[in-house]
């Protein structure tokens, strides 16, 4: 392939340019050898287990890609050993809850600690409740907002949260300042013992220069729409209750996961597929394979501190919409479609801090092209939540 990617720290027009391909990472440790650790936990998992590589040039099946996104490297599980007690996801039941879940599932078991993996939703998708059970994880139906059913959830030393509201939010300003500033109070006083990491979103920077290779977690922020400003309301509250009761935290700022059912890539690859023009005005992005996410969020519970530890999760590489598009075109054997021109700035995070602390990501850019783009030629499964990273003004 001849897409080139850059660096956040390289010259922008040219010099350090990165190959596609997998060549990336594995910094975060290859998978481990099952022999090495101990097998059995509290809940174990009913499913039978796939054979999978992180090589693998194909993903052909769900379960393929469901094994892979919560595929515990050796780091992950000698981290889940050390942690002490069980864990809660909070808002299980979305594009990233499941996979994480069962990759805690995974390493705690792989680690040969007897942990509960507890997820909390509402459960609008009642077959993936099913589908936790199966793996081994305790499920509870809770709307978070409903503060008597949080009083019942179970007290554990360590809490994930992914609640959040997005999509919609111009529409229900009041219920997405509801959801993503109100509920952390809430989560915080029942967790006021507890470990939380807890995710946030780079959309809090706002838009930076392309040339500036992406906001840093010292950049301060400045969001743009009743989203970003919410989630930016997320973390102060998050801050404020971390340093009132001294509650050891992360927040991650996330910039778009990826796997093969949904992300920017997906999006891209189904505007080529579909014959639709892609706008060129927000021309730059970043992405990481949703399992290395999945990694360094279980990693981040090392790093929990009071006041709250901040850290960018990305991949490396600041990825061009028109090249990636030209090269994704070229694996789907469809010329994409333009319309406008790239604008000097992009919402882009520079996450050199989580790679030093929890490595590269397995999974290159290059490598997930080629996986999305034949899962997407092959009409593989799509969630239908785009992630509309084009929006430049903050209305979702
Ligand atoms: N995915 C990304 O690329 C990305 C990028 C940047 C930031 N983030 C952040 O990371 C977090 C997790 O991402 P995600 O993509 O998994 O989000 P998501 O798909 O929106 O999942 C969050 C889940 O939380 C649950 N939830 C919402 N309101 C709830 C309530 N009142 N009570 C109980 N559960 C509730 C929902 O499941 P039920 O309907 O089953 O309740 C929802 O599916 C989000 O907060 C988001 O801001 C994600």
């Amino acid at each position: 392939m001849s897409t080139k990617y850059f660096l956040p720290d390289s010259d922008l027009f040219g010099k350090r340019f990165l190959a596609a391909g997998p060549a990336w990472g594995y910094a975060l440790g290859g998978a481990p050898n099952p022999s090495e650790f101990n097998q059995g936990s509290r809940g174990r998992s009913l499913v039978k287990p796939v054979p999978v590589s992180i090589e693998m040039k194909a993903i052909l099946t769900i379960e393929q890609l469901e094994e892979l996104l919560s595929e515990p490297a050796k780091p992950v599980v000698e981290s889940m050993r050390r942690l002490a007690g069980d864990i809660i996801l909070l808002g299980v039941g979305g594009k990233i809850g499941p996979s994480l879940a069962r990759m805690a599932r995974r390493a705690s078991d792989l680690a040969g600690v007897a942990r509960r993996v507890i997820g909390v939703s509402r459960f609008s998708d009642s077959n993936e409740e099913d589908r936790l059970r199966a793996h081994g994880i305790e499920t509870f139906r809770c709307d978070l907002l409903d503060e008597a059913a949080v009083a019942r959830l179970p007290m554990v030393p360590n809490v994930i949260y992914l609640a959040g509201l997005k999509f919609g939010s111009t529409d229900q300003a009041a219920g997405t300042w509801a959801m993503n500033a109100y509920l952390p109070g809430v989560v915080c006083r029942k967790y006021r013992s507890s470990r939380i990491v807890a995710f946030s979103t780079g959309a809090v920077y706002g838009l930076t220069t392309v040339a500036g290779g992406g906001s840093r977690e010292t950049d301060s922020p400045q969001p743009v729409g009743e989203y970003a400003m919410s989630c930016l309301g997320r973390e102060r509250m998050f801050e404020y209750f971390s340093r009132a009761w001294n509650i050891p935290t992360v927040l991650i700022r996330l910039f778009y996961a990826c796997e093969l059912r949904y992300g920017v890539l997906v999006d891209l690859a189904r505007k080529i597929v579909a014959g639709e023009p892609i706008d060129l005005a927000m021309g730059y992005f970043n992405i990481i394979w949703q399992g290395d996410n999945n990694a360094m969020t279980l990693l981040a519970f090392e790093q929990v501190t009071s006041p709250p530890f901040v850290i960018n999760v990305t991949g490396p590489e600041i990825l061009s919409v028109r090249e990636v598009s030209e090269t994704m075109g070229r694996l789907l054997g469809k010329r994409p479609l333009f319309r406008g021109t790239e604008l000097e700035t992009s919402c882009l995070g520079r996450a050199s801090k989580a790679h030093k602390l929890f490595g590269l990501p397995r999974v290159s850019a290059g490598q997930l092209m080629e996986w999305v783009a034949d899962w997407v030629k092959r009409g593989g499964e799509n969630l239908g939540k785009p992630t509309h990273f084009e929006v430049r003004d903050g209305r979702y």
